[in-house]
């Protein structure tokens, strides 16, 4: 056991992800509030303008009522350390929730109870169901009228494909919400609206064998309608099985409501005693274990310019093994050196704290003077092994992109490539006809307001956007096999080059891939670049 083995077994890393609107920064805060972090819920974000602080330095996330950048928030409860890692509530930011979830061992799925999984969410959960993670799911706003409990679970499973096990049940909602029961302890957990922001809740526990007096608390028709809805689901709920939990198979699930501080902290609890400790993962040389390895991490996440106050570009890294101390040295796998990293810093809301050391399962956010890539390993200068890398999802969507003023061509080349680097977009070039004209391709299409918005903010460039029709992407595996000027497709594909100069081929539908494919024998395309 090494002197942190403790420091590392007591941290808790998950992200947290949300439809726009369900409740996710409202829990966040009420976590917060629970561990002492902020004495006032909602002095970390709120709506309210002089509360806008965590995520919100760009303009079109207040426009949009979306996060479009991802934070990181650290606290103390319970003797654990806890890192949440908040994620964009949109699922054209899609990508960048996966690669948070890269850095996360589970994540809290916060759902409006009388919405469900909404359409704009389910690729977001989907990616989160992809890595296998363990989700714990919180159905947020009983204090108002809400679906079917059973309608709600069964949405769950069907859209996202993953199994429920409510840990408690909802008794009524809205004007009717009576509170839940808690099926572990058998116990019926009264709601009376409680003050906003305070962390006492006024909730009483009553067991269910006292039917008289929960009868008397509640009334007798909600009892009834419990005890029904509790045969039903003891018949044909899925058990309980840490295993699968664990596995990402099966999502616990709570009620509450965050604003009213109702079933947060059970919530909390429920999740610290089933979520895991920093997990293993996987690397070239094997799997790395956190506690018994020394330093190592990898970064996740780019992002400049993300405070006006700091003009700078920041790489966020998960720590996956041992201790970081600021005064070590570290090797940059992938720049093959061996460097000090420059004003480490956790990242909390709007502030930084210049850190001294953190272990396995924090995050910290380094100066990057450009050298830094996402899914680029560091490691004790002793070690030389790679993290496995993190996917690139395939853009879905293309423009033309120019800048207006032709005299800026400079700073918008310079502008574009900073924002392709951090992997908010992909650039791609016309091959071979000498022009210099960048197409852009994004997953979701708020990306390309996203890209405008930072170009004129941050670059002081205007653009124009050409949108064009191609869907589908595809690298030429085999392309030292192949002669790319000879290559014949469809009349609608289209020949580019990526930043690295690999070719690839745009097209307009799934049908035109495959008569490529049939006129080029030979021919090997892939939907990944692997260079
Ligand atoms: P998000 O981060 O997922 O986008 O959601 P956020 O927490 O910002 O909450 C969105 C809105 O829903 C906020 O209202 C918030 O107060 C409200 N809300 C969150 N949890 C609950 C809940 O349990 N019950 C009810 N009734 N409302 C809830 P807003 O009017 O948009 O903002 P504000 O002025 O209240 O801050």
């Amino acid at each position: 056991m090494n002197d942190y083995t403790e420091e590392i077994n007591r941290r808790r890393t998950f992200a947290i992800i949300s439809h726009p609107d369900a409740g996710k920064t409202t829990l966040t805060e009420k976590f917060l509030l629970y561990g002492g972090a902020i004495n006032l819920a909602g002095s970390v974000k709120g709506k309210a303008t002089a509360r806008h602080a965590v995520s919100d330095w760009m303009e079109i996330e207040k426009e949009r009522g979306i996060s479009v950048t991802s934070s990181v928030l650290q606290f103390e409860y319970g003797g654990f350390c806890i890192n949440i890692l908040d994620t964009p509530g949109h699922q054209d930011f899609s990508e960048d929730t996966y690669r948070t979830l890269m850095a996360a061992d589970s994540a809290v799925m916060v759902i409006d109870a009388s919405k469900g999984v909404e359409a704009q969410t389910r690729k977001l959960f989907k990616v989160c169901v992809m890595r296998k993670i363990p989700i714990f799911t919180f159905i947020n706003k009983l204090d108002r009228d809400a679906n079917d409990t059973f309608d709600l679970l069964d949405d769950i499973e069907k859209e996202l494909g993953i199994a429920t096990c409510p840990l408690n049940w909802p008794i009524g909602s809205g004007r009717e919400f009576k509170g839940v029961y808690d099926r572990e302890k058998k116990c019926v957990i009264s709601y009376s609206g409680t003050e906003k922001g305070t962390k006492e809740g006024t909730a009483t526990e009553i067991p269910l064998g006292e039917e008289a007096l929960l009868r008397e608390a509640i009334g007798g028709a909600p009892v009834d309608r419990l005890l029904e809805e509790m045969e039903l689901l003891d018949g044909a709920g899925a058990d309980f099985d840490l295993e699968a939990v664990q596995a990402g198979e099966l999502t616990p699930v709570c009620f509450g409501s965050a604003l009213t501080n109702f079933g947060v902290e059970i919530f909390l609890k429920h999740f610290l005693e089933m979520t895991t400790t920093p997990l293993p993962r996987r690397a070239d040389v094997g799997m790395i274990d956190p506690g018994e390895r020394e330093f190592s991490a990898f970064v996740f996440k780019i992002q400049a310019n993300m405070n006006r106050a700091h003009r700078d570009r920041i790489a966020f890294m998960r720590i996956c093994s041992g201790k970081f101390d600021a005064q070590m040295e570290v090797r940059h796998v992938q720049g093959g050196r061996v460097m000090r990293l420059s004003q480490p810093q956790q990242i909390m809301a709007d502030e930084r704290k210049i850190l001294n050391e953190a272990y396995a399962g924090d995050i910290i956010g380094v100066f990057d003077p450009g050298i830094f890539s996402i899914g680029d390993t560091l490691c004790s200068p002793r070690e030389n092994f790679r993290y496995e890398g993190i996917p690139t999802f395939a853009p879905e969507h293309f423009a033309r992109v120019r800048q207006v003023d032709t005299m800026k061509r400079k700073q918008f080349v310079k502008g574009i490539e900073q924002i392709a680097q951090e992997g908010a977009i992909q650039i791609f070039q016309e091959y071979n006809t000498g022009l210099e004209e960048i197409i852009v391709g994004v997953v979701g299409v708020l990306q390309f307001d996203v890209l405008k918005y930072r170009l004129e903010n941050e670059y002081n460039v205007e653009i124009r956007l050409d949108s064009l029709p191609y869907e589908h992407i595809r690298w030429i595996e085999n392309k030292e096999e192949v002669d790319i000027a000879r290559l014949t497709g469809t009349s609608d594909m289209k020949k580019v080059k990526d930043m690295k100069g690999n070719p690839l081929l745009l097209f307009v539908n799934a049908w035109s891939i495959g008569m490529t494919l049939e006129r080029n024998k030979g021919l090997v395309l892939s939907e990944f670049s692997r260079n």
